[in-house]
């Protein structure tokens, strides 16, 4: 009894918190038939209540063996999508992110490009996973609610993240996840060419701005933001992700001034 229950905190403590099927599904089976890997690989033992997400995509995904490759081949694809809906089945296509495997959706955008106010923010959560919506869940909630305040919505904002799958047991990215993502991002800003880019949490902020300073130092200053994919020098804003104000509430006054220099910065744009 005690092994089964170390077993199972040992999944907990991998990122496995639902059980999706009846009889466990063996994903290594596919990669023990990769002639890459050495043929005595083991393959995991796995109880049958317990078992990871089933993956939306074909078994046999073919495994990227360097981060460098993968990496190389977002560079490839992103480099070769001339609009949004090729970036997007580029995206929905790329099987270089092993948490796609994990993921039951691949989540790319929700509102409206053509409003060029573009929001970035983390991963996907349980819900967005399942739905293959950003932000559809409690702290999606509390972004329309913050949006709202500024006048806007889905339909005159458009939203993203900086991964395009649900890391495992809601984990934070990995920088081998954004660094295989990120030439998706620099092309997803360039063909959205927002007049105003807001960063929503210190994980989009970090990773697309490249600095290791926290979100409290970050937020409440303006910033530009250069993708190798345009000459154009996008204004940037930075504010606090709403899962951390559901958890802090008390931030939300320092994020409603955030939220009143982006209308401004927004009105100034439109003059
Ligand atoms: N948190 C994020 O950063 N993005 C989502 O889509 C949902 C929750």
């Amino acid at each position: 009894m005690r092994e089964e229950a170390a077993l199972l905190q040992w999944y907990i403590d991998a990122g496995v918190d639902e059980a999706i099927e009846d009889s466990p599904r063996n994903y290594f089976a596919s990669i023990q038939a990769e002639p890459q890997l050495p043929a005595s690989m083991p393959a995991p033992k796995t109880p049958a209540s317990v078992e990871f997400k089933q993956a939306s995509t074909p078994a046999a995904l073919p495994l990227h063996h360097s981060l460098a490759a993968a990496i190389a081949e977002a560079r490839k694809l992103a480099d070769a999508a001339d609009s949004l809906q090729a970036l997007e089945k580029a995206v929905r296509e790329f099987e270089g992110c092993a948490i796609k495997r994990t993921a039951t959706n691949t989540v790319f955008c929700d509102g409206n490009p053509a409003s060029r106010f573009m929001l970035i923010g983390e991963a996907p959560g349980a819900q967005e996973d399942a739905q293959g919506i950003p932000f559809c869940g409690p702290s999606g909630q509390l972004l329309d609610k913050m949006l709202a305040a500024i006048g806007h919505n889905r339909t005159n904002s458009y939203i993203t993240n900086t991964l395009f799958w649900r890391p495992p047991g809601n984990r934070q990215p990995n920088p081998e996840e954004l660094a295989i993502c990120q030439p998706f991002v620099q092309k997803h800003i360039a063909l959205v060419d927002p007049v105003l880019l807001v960063l929503v949490g210190g994980t989009a902020a970090k990773a697309i701005l490249g600095t290791e300073q926290g979100i409290t130092r970050l937020r409440g200053k303006n910033y530009t933001y250069r993708t190798p994919y345009s000459d154009k020098e996008y204004p940037v804003a930075i504010v606090y992700h709403p899962s951390y104000l559901l958890r802090q509430p008390a931030q939300k006054r320092a994020t409603w001034q955030d939220l009143l220099a982006i209308k401004s910065l927004l009105s100034s744009f439109e003059r």
